[in-house]
């Protein structure tokens, strides 16, 4: 069972979200997991340019180091996103790292997979962020396993505390991986999402080709 965690903090090791991060990996890691951590401010990833080659071809012209962070995500069980709350939203690289996932989302291509977010802010919003990010990893067509938001600027202790039930929260997505829980709403989700995303690929055969054979690859669509 592998776990990936993607902390957005500019702030290394100085990262309150990083803590958050970690303590989900940890608690993953007491249920068996093999996890890893990944700085995306280490990372160089470009802007989506909306060219349209992954839906035409599913393969990117833009090189930086995305494409190892993809094989990376698509070679784990599990994805936990973690960002602190710029301005009501996730960082700037995180946001980069979505937006390079177009083709993927069209795809479905994170089903079966599983995740959860964190997310730190200085007083508020930090609900919302993580909410935002869990909507994220179901419309990638992952399974959300629930998430951990702190504000640090009122109570120095709530971090601290937010610790504790991000390392539950790291347990509970090992054991959603290991398929202890199950999530029928998001089931339904993910079946109209995918039906969705059938007609639109279908509709647009010509010019998303990869995107027509990725479905009639996995037995989602039949050739026409
Ligand atoms: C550019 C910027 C924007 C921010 N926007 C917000 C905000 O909208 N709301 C808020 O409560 N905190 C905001 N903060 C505070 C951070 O969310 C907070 O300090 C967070 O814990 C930092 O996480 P880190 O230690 O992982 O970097 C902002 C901080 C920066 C630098």
């Amino acid at each position: 069972m592998k776990v990936l965690g993607l902390n957005a903090s500019p702030r290394g090791e100085e990262s309150r979200t990083l803590r958050l991060v970690e303590a989900v990996l940890a608690g993953a890691r007491e249920e068996g997991a093999e996890t890893k951590l990944v700085d995306l401010y280490t990372l160089r990833i470009e802007y989506c340019t909306a060219c349209g080659s992954c839906y035409a071809t599913g393969d990117c012209p833009l090189m930086d180091d995305f494409p190892d962070l993809f094989d990376d995500i698509l070679d784990a069980d599990g994805v936990v996103l973690g960002s602190p709350n710029y301005i009501d939203s996730v960082t700037a690289p995180l946001k980069a790292v979505f937006d390079r996932m177009a083709d993927a989302i069209h795809c479905q291509m994170l089903t079966g997979k599983f995740g959860c977010s964190v997310c730190t802010a200085g007083g508020s919003g930090q609900d919302e962020v993580v909410a935002y990010m869990n909507r994220v990893l179901t419309t990638l067509g992952a399974t959300a396993v629930g998430g951990v938001g702190v504000a640090v600027g009122w109570d120095p202790t709530a971090l601290e505390r937010a610790e504790g039930e991000a390392v539950n929260l790291g347990k509970k997505l090992a054991e959603s991986i290991r398929g202890e829980h199950t999530y029928p709403e998001q089931e339904e989700l993910h079946r109209q999402r995918r039906e969705y995303f059938r007609r639109l690929v279908s509709a647009n055969r010509d010019l998303w080709r990869h995107e027509y054979d990725w479905y009639v690859a996995m037995g989602w669509i039949e050739e026409e």
